[in-house]
C-alpha cells in the first residue's frame, strides 16, 4: 500500500520506517528542508535505537523516501498520516495549527480517496474539525465528489524504545464510524499484531480521548510515588520497599512507580495540561490531572531543594557533575526535562556545572545557549566529576548503575552524590565514603 506521512519528527520518522519495513511504500514529508535533506541521506535528526538501521535499509531498498512538498508523498496514496506536534501553548491549549495547516494543505492536494489519518495527540472534537477543513478545500477547488475519510489512530510508543513499541504495540486504537475505513486500516496494522493484540475499533471522540487517559494515568502514577516518596522523606519510611510492597500486588503491576525528579519529555507534561484545559473549558475540574501536574512541578525542584539544604543558598565557586540531560533514557529528546529546572537553578545559586549525557549533548548545547559559560560538557562520566564538589545523577542511564566509586573517590573534591534516581545503596556509598542523598528513602537520617 501505498502511505504518506506528513511530519518527520519521533512519531513521523518512526510510524514512516516501521510501515516501510512491512513491505509498504511510505513517503515521509517535513515542512524542515535540512530535515528532509539530511533524511535523504540517512542522517537522523533524533536518537531512537534501531531507528537508523531501518532508514537506511529501507531507503536503500527504495520503500522509504523523503520529500519536502506533500505532493509527491499524496499522489497515489491511500493513507496520510497527520503526526505534526501539538506542542502546549501558554495557556495550557493543545496548538492545533500544525495540524489544521496540514489538513488545509491536504484538501489542496488530494484528487482521488484518501484516508487521513490522524497520530498525533488531539482533543476530543478535532478529527470532526479536521474533516470540515478538508472539505471546504474541496469545495473550493469544485471537487467535493472526492470521496475521503478521516481516522483518529493515537501513538503510544514510548521514546528510547519507540521501533519496539510500534512493532509488537499492546493494542492499537482506531477511532472511526465508517465500517470499510476500519477494515482497511486493520488490513494495514495487521503485520504488527501477529501476536493477537488487538485492534481495537471505537467511535472517533473515544479514540480521541483514550490518548489522555492513558498518559494522565501513566504520568498520575509516576506523581503519586514522588508524593509518597517525599512523605517518607518526612516520616519515614524506604520508598524502594514500598514500591516492592505494592507492585506485588497484581492488581497495580510493577510499570511507572519508580520515585524520581519528576516526568518529562513531550508528552506528559502537554497532554496533563490539556486534560485539565479540556475539563475547564466544558465546566468540570479535573481534579486528578490537576494534582498530578502540581506535583510533578514541585518534584522537579526536590532535589535542588535537598542540595539548597546541604550547601547552602550560595554556590559560587562549586562544581557540580551532572549525569545524565535527556528526559529519560535511551533518547536525546530534552523537551520538557527536569534537567532543565535542576541545572538552572543550581547555576543561578551560582554554580559550575559538568554535564556528561551519553546522547543528549547536542542538544543539551542548543537548550542551555544562554548558560554557555557556566557549563561544561564532557564526553565520558568520569571526567565530570573531576574535581566535583558533589555529582547529581538525573537521568537514569544503564551505564550510571555501577561506576567505578574507587576511580570516582580519587577525583571528587566533596564525595557527595545526589540521586535523582534511587540507582545506589546507602551502606555500598556509606563504605566508600560518599555522603548519599536520593529521593524519598529517608536519606538524612542514615
Ligand atoms: N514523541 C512521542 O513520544 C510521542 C508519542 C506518542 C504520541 N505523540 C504525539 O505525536 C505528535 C507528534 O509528536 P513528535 O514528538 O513526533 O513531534 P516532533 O516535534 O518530533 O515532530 C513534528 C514534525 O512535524 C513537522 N511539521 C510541522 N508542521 C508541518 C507541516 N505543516 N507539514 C509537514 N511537517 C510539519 C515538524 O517540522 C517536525 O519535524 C504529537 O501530537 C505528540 O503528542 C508523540
Amino acid at each position: 500500500m501505498k502511505l504518506c506521512m506528513v511530519g518527520t519528527g519521533y512519531v513521523g520518522l518512526v510510524t514512516g520506517a516501521c510501515f516501510a519495513d512491512m513491505g509498504n511504500e511510505v513517503w515521509c514529508v517535513d515542512v524542515d528542508e535540512v530535515k528532509v535533506r539530511n533524511l535523504k541521506a540517512a542522517i537522523l535528526p533524533i536518537y531512537e535505537p534501531g531507528l537508523r538501521e531501518l532508514v537506511e535499509k529501507n531507503l536503500k531498498e527504495g520503500r522509504l523516501r523523503f520529500a519536502a512538498d506533500i505532493k509527491y508523498g499524496i499522489e497515489d496514496a491511500l493513507f496520510c498520516f497527520i503526526t505534526v506536534g501539538t506542542p502546549s501553548c501558554e495557556d495550557g491549549t493543545a496548538d492545533l495549527s500544525h495540524i489544521f495547516t496540514v489538513a488545509r494543505t491536504i484538501g489542496q492536494c488530494m484528487n482521488q480517496y484518501l484516508i487521513v489519518v490522524i497520530k498525533s495527540t488531539i482533543p476530543v472534537g478535532t478529527t470532526e474539525q479536521v474533516r470540515d477543513i478538508i472539505s471546504q478545500e474541496l469545495k473550493a477547488r469544485a471537487m467535493d465528489d472526492v470521496r475521503f475519510d478521516v481516522v483518529s489512530n493515537p501513538e503510544f510508543l514510548k521514546e528510547g524504545a519507540a521501533v519496539e513499541d510500534f512493532m509488537r504495540p499492546d493494542r492499537v486504537v482506531i477511532g472511526t464510524e465508517n465500517v470499510g475505513t476500519a477494515e482497511l486500516m486493520k488490513q494495514l496494522y495487521q503485520p504488527f499484531v501477529r501476536n493477537q493484540n488487538p485492534i481495537l475499533i471505537m467511535d472517533t471522540k473515544s479514540a480521541e480521548m483514550t490518548k489522555y487517559a492513558a498518559n494522565v494515568m501513566l504520568a498520575a502514577r509516576i506523581s503519586f510515588m514522588n508524593e509518597i516518596a517525599q512523605l517518607c522523606d518526612t516520616v519515614g519510611g524506604d520508598i524502594a520497599n514500598i514500591r516492592m510492597g505494592i507492585s506485588t500486588d497484581h492488581r497495580i503491576g510493577g510499570q511507572f512507580l519508580n520515585a524520581g525528579t519528576g516526568y518529562g519529555g513531550s508528552c506528559f507534561p502537554k497532554d496533563v495540561k490539556e486534560l485539565i484545559h479540556i475539563g475547564r473549558k466544558n465546566g468540570l475540574e479535573m481534579a486528578i490531572a490537576t494534582a498530578v501536574h502540581k506535583v510533578n512541578e514541585r518534584q522537579k525542584q526536590y532535589l535542588v531543594d535537598m542540595i539548597r539544604k546541604r550547601f547552602g543558598e550560595k554556590l559560587s565557586g562549586m562544581r557540580f557533575a551532572v549525569w545524565g540531560l535527556a528526559f529519560k533514557p535511551q533518547t536525546d529528546d530534552m523537551r520538557e526535562a527536569p534537567s532543565l529546572v535542576i541545572v538552572q537553578s543550581l547555576i543561578n545559586m551560582g554554580a559550575t556545572i559538568i554535564a556528561f549525557d551519553p546522547q543528549a549533548i547536542k542538544e543539551a548545547q542548543q537548550v542551555f545557549k544562554s548558560y554557555a559559560d557556566h557549563i561544561q560538557y564532557v564526553g565520558d562520566m568520569m571526567e565530570a566529576v573531576n574535581d566535583a564538589d558533589a555529582l547529581v545523577l538525573i537521568t537514569d542511564w544503564q551505564q550510571f548503575r555501577q561506576p567505578d566509586f574507587s576511580d570516582m573517590k580519587t577525583r571528587m573534591h566533596q564525595l557527595v552524590v545526589f540521586d535523582g534516581r534511587n540507582q545506589y545503596e546507602f551502606e555500598e556509598m556509606k563504605q566508600y565514603g560518599f555522603e548519599y542523598y536520593c529521593i524519598g528513602r529517608n536519606c538524612w537520617e542514615k
